[in-house]
């Protein structure tokens, strides 16, 4: 006699499926760590698009080709929500990327950034620092303003801070005379309460940052305020993932995984890191 038929797992619902998280390189492994810390069950995808950094010194146009190229990837491994960790791709594509997403929900990182800096400001004269091309976007200025229209924001571009970061320098006499190269004019011109750091490489420079602001200035990142509108998303939506203890960590990039293996582990401590990090082609 046979028995019952032996039963087949269920297919995995679309709460199963990991969070996609996208970024022109490791950078936005700042923003990973926090949706880790704040989701540890949920799997999470992230690719970073290594083969084409730095994105905050090209063209909205181009910014959005590359975007729209990652998104797809993306989708294309199975995703219930996706998370654009770039600020600079959040600032001029997000909504190229949400109609490409058709309906499937997408966490940009300016608003939530933007958010954080209006809520920790009193005067309301905050300074934002970023890629060039997202301060002459000003994305953060409108989303500032949309929440606190007596804001006063200025943006500046801060290049020379993504590649100080690539290159493992956080702190030491180089890096403090580029922030003060950079900060010393903001804070003389503008006298801001609130700084946002508004790209993803420069959380891993706020030692250096701090010090050249000191004490009374609010530095605020959107890692941690994305992590909780990413949340906030999946709870209003249904879903969260089933409790369990760990998701898994997966992490692509377009070129030299080595690399992006060795830089990785100033973003993040090496338990997040996966054993390998696998190389995706986005050209068709
Ligand atoms: N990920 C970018 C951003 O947050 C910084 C690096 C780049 O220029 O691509 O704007």
């Amino acid at each position: 006699m046979s028995g019952p038929p032996a039963e087949s797992p269920p297919p995995a619902g679309p709460r199963e499926l990991p969070i996609g998280i996208f970024d022109s390189g490791v950078g936005g492994l700042t923003v990973l760590r926090a949706i880790r810390r704040d989701l540890p069950g949920e799997s999470l995808l992230y690719l970073g698009d290594t083969a084409r950094l730095p994105y905050g010194t090209k063209s909205p146009r181009t910014v959005t080709r590359y975007a729209i190229q990652t998104t797809r990837r993306l989708v294309k491994k199975g995703i219930k929500l996706l998370v654009v960790a770039c600020n600079t791709a959040s600032a001029v594509a997000l909504e190229a990327v949400r109609e490409e997403l058709d309906g499937l929900p997408v966490i940009g990182v300016v608003r939530p950034g933007a958010e954080a800096a209006a809520h920790a400001s009193r005067s309301g004269r905050i300074a934002v620092l970023s890629t060039e091309s997202t301060a002459a976007y000003g994305a953060y200025e409108r989303e500032i303003r949309a929440i606190r229209p007596d804001a006063r924001v200025l943006s500046r571009g801060c290049p020379l801070f993504v590649a100080l970061a690539e290159e493992g320098w956080s702190s030491g006499p180089i890096v403090q005379a580029v922030a003060r190269e950079y900060l010393a004019p903001i804070l003389e011109e503008h006298d801001p309460d609130t700084i946002v750091l508004g790209c993803t490489h420069f959380p891993v420079l706020t030692p250096t940052i701090r010090e050249v602001v000191g004490p009374n200035v609010a530095i605020v990142d959107s890692a941690a305020t994305t992590a909780r509108a990413v949340r906030a998303e999946l709870d209003s939506r249904g879903l969260r993932g089933t409790e369990r203890p760990e998701g898994t960590i997966r992490l692509f990039a377009t070129d030299a995984p080595e690399r992006f293996d060795r830089v990785a582990a100033r973003f993040l401590p090496p338990d997040l890191i996966p054993r390998e990090i696998e190389l995706v082609d986005l050209l068709p």
